[in-house]
């Protein structure tokens, strides 16, 4: 046994680590390049290896192939593109969306894409309040605004069901169904629960949100599988809130939370309000996790075309997720120099957000690049 467990950290000492990286789209590039900075220190650091491969999926690439502007009309990337994915350790994505191509197929044709075919069904969104980062709710600070939400990733209705007929005529008919099964969401309400126990908050909690009371379907399920998984948790405290609810809470009383599940489209929206309870879309990033197969983290704001290029986004949510992508990553293949590194970028971005003025685009006193100086340096004393 002995003999084993030292072949195996052998082995792990010369791994290298293969992170495919997606810049996207708008100031994706930008955020990435910051992120990979922090990479480079983080692996001197905690010595680990790592090589990088480039994928240049964007609407500029899929108008530059011809691709149509208003519809759908080639795929935004292949299956052999899919395939060649599949095989890394992990996936960096900057951003996804330009104002040159019509809302949805790169959202689908690219970033669903992916997350469906390499069954990333957990996005887990922590929202946490860097210390100094001006919080826009009164009179509440870092020890309120530390919560983690788990937004399940597969179903709901981003699964694409659903369609329109009688288009553009006074008859149109829309439908968009709430595709929800038991096994999705007894995976996220699964994966929720270890999770809190894995925290250990004082107030271990895992909220279930939803909309019960309208959607009775989907929330049915939703609620008697977290009922019924949660016998298995019996150290964890079962709470529910429906999603309206919850946003009014998310805004009076966000100490209130510890761990969240969520079905996507509450997620989606609700995460958006807990960026900005976190200091901004420059603060927050995110995971889209196969707890088994590939993970891709990005930061969870979107390409912000108008700043492209200027050099005044923040990157920190994009290092967040590059801190995020090395802690999962370590512990998901056992490696505690990733997971080291990832809790150590977490406290470098701890100390440098104090120095910057603002978290937004164009306030922050720095430039998108030297925010990322300033993270990548300390991270050799973090
Ligand atoms: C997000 C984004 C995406 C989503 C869009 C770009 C498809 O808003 O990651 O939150 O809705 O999931
Ligand atoms: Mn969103």
């Amino acid at each position: 046994m002995a003999k084993k467990g030292k072949d195996d950290s052998a082995k792990r000492a010369k791994k290298v680590y293969r992170i495919a990286v997606i810049g996207g789209d708008g100031t994706g590039p930008e955020v990435v390049r910051e992120g990979l900075k922090v990479l480079k220190v983080a692996a001197e650091v905690d010595g680990f290896r790592y090589e990088l491969a480039d994928f240049d999926f964007s609407g500029a690439r899929y108008l530059a192939r011809g691709g149509d502007p208003a519809k759908p009309s080639i795929p935004v990337i292949s299956d052999e593109e899919i395939a060649s994915l599949k095989t890394f350790d992990a996936i960096y994505l900057g951003a996804v969306g330009d104002p040159n191509v019509a809302p949805g197929i790169l959202e689908k044709g690219l970033l669903l894409r992916l997350r469906f075919e390499l069954d990333q069904y957990i996005n887990l969104r922590p929202v946490k309040l860097y210390p100094n980062v001006p919080c826009p709710l009164a009179g509440k600070g870092p020890e309120d605004v530390d919560f983690v939400v788990v937004r399940e990733n597969t179903e709901g209705i981003y699964t694409g069901m659903g369609g329109v007929q009688y288009q553009g005529t006074p008859q149109e008919v829309s439908t968009q169904i709430n595709c929800t099964t038991r096994f999705g969401a007894e995976r996220a309400i699964r994966y929720a629960f270890e999770l809190c126990r894995r925290r250990n908050s004082p107030r271990k909690m895992l909220t279930l949100v939803h909309k019960t009371n309208v959607l009775t379907f989907a929330g049915g399920t939703w609620m008697r599988t977290f009922q019924e998984v949660g016998e298995e948790y019996p150290d964890i405290k079962q709470d529910y809130n429906h999603v309206d609810a919850c946003c009014m809470w998310f805004v009076k009383s966000p100490e209130y939370y510890d761990v969240i599940v969520t079905d996507n489209i509450f997620g989606d929206i609700i995460t958006d309000l807990g960026a900005i309870i976190q200091g901004g879309l420059g603060v927050a990033g995110g995971g889209n996790i196969n707890p088994r197969g590939v993970s891709m983290f990005e930061p969870i704001g979107g390409s912000a075309p108008k700043y492209t290029g200027m050099n005044v986004i923040n990157p920190i949510a994009a290092t967040s997720a590059l801190g995020m992508l090395l802690r999962e990553t370590g512990q998901a293949k056992d490696d505690a120099r990733l997971a080291r590194a990832g809790e150590r970028i977490e406290r470098a971005i701890i100390a440098t957000t104090p120095k910057m003025k603002s978290q937004a685009a164009g306030k922050m006193g720095y430039s998108t690049s030297e925010v990322g100086d300033m993270v990548a340096a300390a991270v050799r004393n973090a």
